[in-house]
């Protein structure tokens, strides 16, 4: 069975062929650098499967030109599939699977870490002792224990989220379409209205879909109280970058924190410090100083690598053998 790995990177590499080699050594993989795009699905002629990440164009375009080169499924290495037109790969009879659930709890904890560190400005406390600046300007933060956090969608991550933030003494709120009994204990379920006007935090960690496209909007952002954190860990389009901007200038948050951003596409996993950005919103956004952003890296912890190994490589066995799981998309 051949796989081809789109954007391959050094660590996943380093993850999938101790898996491949364990337990799964009838699976041959060739790893490129190239990302997954009309141009480049022309290169998985004679695969059985390809593997892409969150950036891959895993459009109807690029399906045809896979389903032409023989391609019998795609292995998605993450848990959302927004951009698999799989309309698409049902009508060409490709299958589409993804790995649910990896490490729920790698993403919760980085959106906490990115909430505290917005809070207590450490990037700008690590570059000041660095200066042999000792002030304490700018830094002031405020308590979380005590506040109420605002948790939108409690699947896996929320979840996770709702428990990290009930160990840090706060009391959870949450809106999703469907309630978690597992959170009944410590977790209240209440609009997003309401979660909007009561959160001293809000974390975002529903999926992107057409009722969750710019969720937060100038709207709804006005509904926030003042001085709230806002931390978007799932997909960048559930904010509208624009109106989050224009929020920030009526000095609406004292801290957003963001793993993802709209513009992310193209800049995900590269290294583009030589460049010269001509029209950037994201550049816009680091403009103010209560404003931290990372690069999607809320997966990126060794159990999650390893496990996201282990269930891609699982999807491909399946896939070939024609089983259907809870992975399929
Ligand atoms: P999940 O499927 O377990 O949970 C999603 C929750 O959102 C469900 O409870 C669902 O009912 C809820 N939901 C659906 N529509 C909603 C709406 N309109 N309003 C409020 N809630 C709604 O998904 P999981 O595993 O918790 O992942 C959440 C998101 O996190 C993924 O969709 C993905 O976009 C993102 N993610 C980000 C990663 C990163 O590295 N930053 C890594 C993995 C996932």
């Amino acid at each position: 069975m051949k796989l081809l790995f789109y954007a391959a990177k050094t660590y996943d590499k380093k993850s999938f062929d101790p898996v491949r080699d364990a337990s799964f050594p009838d699976i041959e993989i060739d790893y490129i650098d190239h990302e997954l795009e009309p141009l480049t699905a022309t290169l998985a002629k004679d695969y059985d499967a390809i593997c892409a990440f969150v950036s891959a164009n895993v459009g109807r375009e690029t399906l045809e030109i896979l389903h032409d080169c023989g391609v019998k499924a795609v292995l998605m290495r993450c848990a959302g599939f927004n951009n698999v037109d799989t309309e698409a790969a049902k009508e060409l009879g490709i299958t589409v699977k993804r790995v649910p659930a990896y490490s729920p709890e790698s993403v919760a904890e980085l959106a906490m870490a990115l909430a505290m560190a917005v809070n207590r400005r450490l990037y700008k406390a690590y570059n000041k002792v660095r200066e042999n600046d000792y002030s304490l300007k700018g830094l002031r933060g405020v308590l979380m224990y005590g506040k109420t956090a605002g948790i939108v969608g409690t699947g896996k991550i929320g979840a996770a989220m709702c428990r990290i933030c009930h160990g840090f003494g706060m009391n959870v709120i949450a809106y999703d379409v469907y309630e978690n009994p597992a959170l009944k204990d410590f977790v209240k379920y209440v609009t997003l209205d309401k979660l909007l006007a009561e959160s001293d935090l809000i974390s975002l960690h529903c999926p992107l879909m057409d009722s969750t496209y710019h969720m937060i909007n100038i709207e709804n952002i006005k509904k926030m109280k003042d001085g709230v954190i806002l931390v978007n860990t799932s997909r960048g389009a559930l904010v509208n970058t624009e109106e989050l901007i224009e929020g920030i200038r009526l000095n609406k948050f004292l801290g957003v924190g963001l793993d993802v951003y709209e513009e992310e596409t193209g800049n995900v996993y590269e290294d583009r410090s030589d460049e010269i950005m001509m029209h950037s919103v994201t550049s816009r956004l680091l403009s103010f100083p209560n404003v931290m952003i990372t690069s999607h890296q809320g997966f990126y912890t060794m159990e999650a690598l390893e496990s996201i190994a282990e269930t891609t490589l699982q999807n491909m066995a399946d896939a070939m053998n024609g089983v259907s799981t809870a992975n399929d998309c």
